[in-house]
């Protein structure tokens, strides 16, 4: 079977194989670099590396194949996620310099451990923090391990991971995401004047428990304000809030990261009411923006992500520019203005009367649509088949055939009110920004094999707007798959560790 309307034309997947987090996003000697937890051996095996985009201008994006790869025995088992810092000057050319810090993950099982402890929380696992740098970018040199087990907090278990390292009052900090000994999630934060000698700060905790383990900690500095972004597992399903099984949030902190130790749990926000959001990453580009990217994908889902044997699983949202709401204070999230860039042929979809239904057929799998001035309830609908609504006070997102859910349920959540809807249609990769971006849904849909998307609007609005969108990517993945631009080194590496 054939799965071009699932192809994507604008979202960064990894050319084969397994992609989940987003890592290290930076802007670096004028490129942009995405590098993801890549899983070459998925999906038998699971051995995660770091894999690599880079970008002039977050649209338009090359594939560098495989940046770092488990080649010690301390990251034998996995590169897991982590972050990237430009350190100026510092190349051998004096030209900047790229860090990365990221988890080494290794399990290592004794004869006694307790089949019941399934996560390897409390022995048979080592979490090392590891360092290496480059000065293209590309490719790292040797690495250096910074943390080891017996660095973290007693009250920590063997989960630890996940480093975010940035500069603030003149020295680096380094957020890492824990689960404690009693199975909460927790934050834990390291001080270093040079970026490799790191000494323990303190912990922040939830006022209550909230989740077992706070994975993919990151950070947002907007207009004066701090927020805490994390990826609590284990929080319980509830009528409104947090449907998947692990959920992705921010905490709008009253203080500095670095001077919070508890955090009010109760106004934990989820950055995505979708299916497939989790473990998100932020940075902060040359511009001075604050931009987020999220994997579109969780783990251990009832649904599938690579029905009939696609030998690809996962994708990448797009770049998220982050605001501040200043009436709330909360984030609003919106595409990268970049992206627009990419809308072709426009299309007006226009009711004769209020209530009336427009349609449109637009040629291709790309689109954009965008509903502006919407008064009362309505859908917005893709090929009979996807449907965004806002119904009796709740706005969601639903699936009319069942082959397109490829598993997946109806998802909504309670809106007074909604204004405007942007819909960024991409093959099987459907997000929704609602709300001048305050409401935001990820969602897979794995679509019939049609060439045109059909769109029909059925919103008292005052302008629906459609365009289709340039695929920019298709040919990108199409170079890839050649077997040495995929995975250049890691056969050389396997018998390294
Ligand atoms: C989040 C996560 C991280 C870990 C990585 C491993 O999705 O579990 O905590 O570093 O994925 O791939």
């Amino acid at each position: 079977m054939s799965h071009t309307t699932w192809s994507l034309g604008f979202h960064l997947r990894s050319p084969k194989s397994w992609l989940n987090d987003p890592n290290g996003m930076c802007q670096f000697r004028g490129r942009y670099h995405f590098f993801y937890q890549y899983n070459h051996a998925w999906p038998q095996d699971n051995q995660k590396a770091w894999g690599l985009f880079t970008s002039p201008d977050l649209v338009r994006w090359r594939y560098e194949g495989v940046s770092i790869e488990p080649s010690i025995p301390e990251d034998r088992h996995g590169v897991y996620s982590g972050c990237t810092v430009v350190e100026r000057g510092q190349a051998a050319d004096g030209g900047d310099r790229l860090r990365a810090y990221y988890t080494g993950n290794v399990i290592c099982p004794n004869k006694t451990h307790n089949p019941r402890d399934v996560a390897f929380a409390n022995d048979g696992r080592e979490a090392n923090e590891i360092t290496c740098t480059s000065d293209d970018g590309i490719h790292f040199g040797p690495k250096a391990i910074l943390l080891r087990p017996a660095d973290y907090p007693d009250h920590c278990s063997l989960h630890v991971r996940d480093p975010k390292v940035w500069e603030q009052d003149g020295s680096w900090h380094m957020v890492l995401g824990a689960r404690s000994v009693d199975a909460r999630g927790l934050c834990i934060l390291y001080d270093s004047a040079d970026g490799l000698d790191w000494s323990f700060r303190q912990a922040i905790n939830s006022e209550y428990p909230f989740g077992f383990m706070w994975e993919c900690p990151n950070i947002v500095q907007l207009d004066g304000h701090e927020y805490l972004a994390f990826s609590p597992q284990g929080l319980p399903r509830l009528a409104d809030r947090w449907h998947n099984l692990w959920n992705a949030g921010y905490v709008a902190l009253p203080q500095r990261i670095l001077d919070t130790t508890r955090l009010d749990e109760r106004t934990f926000v989820e950055w995505d009411h979708g299916h497939d959001f989790y473990a998100p990453q932020t940075f902060c580009d040359d511009a001075g923006r604050w931009i987020l990217v999220g994997w579109m994908g969780t783990f251990d889902t009832n649904y599938t992500s690579a029905p009939d044997g696609l030998d690809w699983c996962h994708c990448l949202t797009v770049p998220r520019l982050l605001t501040r709401d200043a009436r709330t204070g909360l984030l609003l999230q919106n595409p990268v203005p970049e992206l627009d860039g990419l809308r072709g042929e426009q299309v007006e979809l226009t009711g004769e009367t209020a209530g009336s239904v427009g349609v449109a057929v637009l040629p291709g799998r790309q689109a954009d649509v965008v509903v502006e001035g919407i008064t009362g309830d309505g859908t917005l609908t893709l090929d009979e088949s996807f449907q965004l609504f806002f119904q009796a006070g709740r706005l969601g997102v639903r699936y009319l055939d069942k082959h397109s859910a490829a598993g997946r349920q109806e998802r909504s959540i309670p809106l007074d009110a909604l204004h405007d809807v942007r819909v960024l249609v991409d093959g099987s990769a459907v997000e929704v920004y609602a709300n001048g971006g305050a409401e935001v849904f990820s969602c897979r849909w794995f679509c019939a094999e049609t060439p045109d998307l059909a769109v029909t609007c059925s919103f008292d609005a005052r302008r629906v707007t459609a365009w289709t969108m340039e695929d920019v990517m298709s040919d990108v993945y199409a170079i890839a798959q050649a077997p040495d631009l995929a995975w250049p080194g890691w056969k050389a590496s396997a018998h390294k560790i």
